[in-house]
């Protein structure tokens, strides 16, 4: 029976064995979904903590919680550091982080090193899935040459396809399972094999041609949210010069019903994917001569926001006749959005540097976060009450998390500048709060 015979009928058995390579926001929920439809599931991440707190049953991941991870564990999750593990899995799915380096280009660096791994490991009837963010060519031009250095050809002994995570943290609307699962790989082998795989877990996938088609999907996909966000920051900076509340045109336009899809302004872009995915594109297309520049004027215009934020919240001070330098403010929210524990990029943490160059003493508060101490920010939570908020010349709304108590805060700051229109969506509207 040949390779491709064996692990189709393996698959479908639900006999293979999974590997998910890296448990983090896309890792774990992964290898915790195969290993709840049934299949056994190596989780192997270099990270010795996290592979010893999952094996006690304890969550990292805010989506995840410690009895969903018992859960799997007395299912068939088995959370490892061994390396040499990779070789007994019939596959291996790779989920390892795709970041920037300092000067914005992409950091693929994991990917090779994951990949390097494999090959070392790598065996007949093996299907490797990379899911990790990346410019088009990777799974061709960098992953398959590592894996065929061995000798094993792709689509005779083994099989890769790329097949992109589309996972929104603490979206509860959407679940794993029914978000569409695109998948595309270096031969129609590979393809046929992802296909079914991620059939037994997910309600519907979708194949495309090519592993680089796939690659360039999940790329559309978060490009077509960085210009929108960035056009609609312009357009909140546009109306505040024209005196309009961008909010309230935003409502009324979205009662058209084609042709457009609301989105809303904020205080900058945070997060692993959006401000970080499009320029895996536009650093790939530059190499090849051609220049993105939507994607490149969206990320400035997005980039921009903070010190827009800080600008206007210099001016609102100055209306109520207070300096910045001598102000106290109050920054509500620090994750990059709302309702997570996440830190990653968040626009926030680059409004408070903002505020402290210009001399105002900062505190923050955030349910989610009990300290901060990154970006040369060290800061302890400021715990809300009535007479704290009094305190201060100036409330800032960075992320409108669920958990805040939106009616006494209105009650007893002084000012707020909302970033979010948070006050507004819980039925609070005053003069003192002034809106992006
Ligand atoms: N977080 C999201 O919302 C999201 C959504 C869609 C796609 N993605 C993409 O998915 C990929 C993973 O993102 P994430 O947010 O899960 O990252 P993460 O940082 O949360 O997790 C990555 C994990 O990989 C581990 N790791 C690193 N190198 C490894 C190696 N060589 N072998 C084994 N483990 C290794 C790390 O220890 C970590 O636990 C990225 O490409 C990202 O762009 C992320």
């Amino acid at each position: 029976m040949s390779n491709y015979k064996k692990l189709i009928t393996l698959i479908n058995r639900k006999q293979a064995k999974v590997c998910v390579v890296g448990l983090g926001y896309v890792g774990l929920p992964i290898a915790i979904e195969f290993a709840y439809k049934g299949f056994f599931v190596y989780g192997f991440d270099t990270k010795e903590s996290r592979v010893q707190r999952l094996k006690k049953g304890i969550s990292y991941i805010d989506d995840i919680s410690d009895k969903d991870v018992k859960k799997a564990i007395g299912k068939k999750l088995y959370p490892t550091c061994c390396v040499s593990d990779l070789s007994k899995a019939d596959v291996i799915i790779i989920c390892v982080p795709t970041p920037l380096r300092k000067r914005k280009v992409p950091n693929i660096s994991y990917i090779i090193k994951a990949s390097n791994s494999i090959r070392n490991h790598l065996r007949k009837g093996q299907l490797i899935v990379l899911e990790s963010t990346t410019y088009p060519g990777t799974t061709r031009d960098v992953i398959l040459p590592i894996l065929q250095k061995g000798g094993l050809k792709e689509a005779a002994d083994f099989f890769l396809s790329f097949s992109p995570e589309r996972i929104d943290p603490g979206n509860k609307k959407y679940p794993f399972a029914k978000i569409p699962k695109v998948v595309g790989g270096i031969s129609k082998e590979a393809t046929a094999l992802t296909k079914t795989l991620y059939s037994k877990v997910i309600d519907k996938v979708v194949t495309v041609s090519s592993a680089e088609t796939a690659e360039i999907v999940k790329l559309l996909e978060n490009t077509f949210r960085i210009v929108n966000i960035g056009l609609i920051n312009e357009f909140a900076m546009v109306c505040n010069k024209f005196r309009i509340d961008v909010w309230e045109v935003v409502k009324a336009t979205k009662t058209k019903p084609f042709g457009f899809m609301p989105f809303y302004p904020g205080p900058g872009l945070g997060g692993h994917c959006i401000p970080t995915d499009p320029l895996y594109l536009s650093w790939k297309a530059r190499k090849l001569g051609f220049k993105t520049k939507m994607i490149d004027l969206a990320a400035k215009t997005n980039l921009f926001m903070p010190y827009y934020v800080a600008q206007r919240a210099e001016e609102l001070l100055q209306l109520k006749g207070r300096d910045i330098d001598k102000a106290r403010i109050l920054v509500l929210g620090v994750t990059y959005k709302k309702d997570v524990k996440d830190l990653r990029e968040s626009p926030a943490l680059d409004i408070i540097g903002l505020l402290k160059d210009k001399g105002s003493r900062v505190s923050y508060s955030d349910p989610y976060i009990p300290y901060l101490d990154i970006n040369s920010i060290c800061m302890k939570n400021t715990k809300i009450t009535q007479a704290g908020l009094k305190k201060y010349d100036l409330v800032i709304l960075t992320t409108d998390h669920k958990k805040f108590n939106y009616k006494p805060i209105a009650k007893n700051a002084k000012l707020i500048f909302d970033t979010r229109n948070a006050f507004e969506k819980a039925g609070i509207k005053s003069a003192h709060i002034i809106k992006l």
